[in-house]
């Protein structure tokens, strides 16, 4: 059987990436991050846009180089639709469908947070169906059962802010730059989780919410720093393990609460916050306790990456999906 190859293409949100897949193997992985907005805390949209476009092509082109391939070796062009900023969005979407159209190939539109879900097929390609997977990024923060290929269902959702909004958020009361998880992760290493307590919201079911935990966080330095203004800087690794370990804990209770009313027992971990190291030993930790099998990303598969969404489209095209032109970009999912 010949070979199909796809082109991906992301640039949701501040990172502009390329990867070739080619049949369901990732020949190339091209990130380019734009770190302009540590500077200002958090990601400036029109910024983020007016990068995509400057470095879409270099980026593109890399992943060719990559991959000793080139565009004629495409079979289909796969881009992220949504969710995401639309102006960062349309420079993909956009700079897609024009690149389909030169070659006469299909596109694919993929749905940015059903890719951070399939990325762990990148790694293990053989998880078996149905897993559930907890999915915690920037904007979302889901617990999802995937029924078959390209077929999931979603359980439970943040009500309010999402698991890496309050990584972010809280790194920021802590005068850390954007984006803070990773630094959160960097510090809490060094610190002792249960020094600092803080709120856990009860929230019904499978849903989530961070923004009892944001203010219990904020409440708390504005008491301590009127105490002593050298609170923070004297007790940053202490902080942040323990906001760590607030979050984590937050997100594995709702975990075992899904395996429980499922019964189902393989479980992946997907999108950036998978990337915390709290997390991952956490989660492997409860999995060896309770016989659960586990499937966590490498780091660079849990951010926001393009062979996720090449490897969704390489599904997406051999389940004889092919998206219309007409197709745009959607700031929601
Ligand atoms: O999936 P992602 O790269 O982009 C979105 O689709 O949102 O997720 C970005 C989020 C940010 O909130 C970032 O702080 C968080 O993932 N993140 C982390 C870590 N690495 C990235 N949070 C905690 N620990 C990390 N190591
Ligand atoms: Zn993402």
């Amino acid at each position: 059987m010949a070979s199909i190859t796809i082109l991906g293409i992301e640039s949701s949100c501040d990172e502009t990436a390329a990867s070739v897949v080619q049949d369901g193997r990732v020949l190339s992985n091209v990130i380019y991050t734009q770190e302009i907005h540590a500077q200002h805390g958090g990601v400036v949209p029109e910024s983020a846009s007016r990068l995509h476009m400057k470095h879409i092509v270099p980026v593109v082109e890399q992943a060719f180089r990559d991959s000793a391939l080139t565009l004629n070796d495409i079979d289909a062009i796969a881009y992220t639709q949504a969710p995401g900023l639309i102006g960062s969005l349309l420079v993909g979407a956009g700079f897609a469908k024009g690149l389909a159209q030169v070659r006469g190939i299909p596109t694919l539109a993929v749905n940015h947070m059903q890719a951070h879900v399939f990325a762990n097929f990148i790694e293990h390609p053989s998880i078996p169906y149905p897993f559930l997977c907890l999915t915690v990024s920037g904007g979302h923060t889901q617990l999802v059962l995937v029924k078959a290929p390209l077929q999931t269902e979603i359980l439970g959702e943040t009500i309010d802010d999402a698991a890496g909004e309050a990584f972010d958020k809280a790194a920021k009361m802590l005068g850390l730059p954007y984006p803070g998880g990773p630094m959160i992760d960097r510090y809490a290493q060094l610190g002792n989780p249960n020094q600092f307590t803080f709120a856990k919201p009860q929230i019904q079911d499978l849903d989530f919410s961070f923004s009892g935990v944001k203010t219990s966080i904020l409440y708390f330095l504005q008491k301590q720093k009127a105490l002593n203004p050298d609170f923070i800087e004297q007790h940053l690794n202490d902080l942040c393990a323990s906001i760590q370990h607030t979050i984590v804990t937050i997100l594995l209770q709702k975990v075992e609460k899904a395996v429980k009313k499922t019964g189902i027992k393989h479980l992946a971990l997907a999108g950036g916050v998978s990337a915390n190291s709290g997390l991952r030993s956490a989660l492997k930790a409860l999995a060896q306790r309770k016989h659960w099998h586990i499937y966590i990303p490498s780091p660079a598969f849990c951010t926001d990456n393009a062979a996720m969404i090449a490897l969704t489209g390489y599904y997406m095209y051999m389940d004889g999906q092919r998206s219309d032109l007409s197709v745009t970009a959607s700031a929601r999912s």
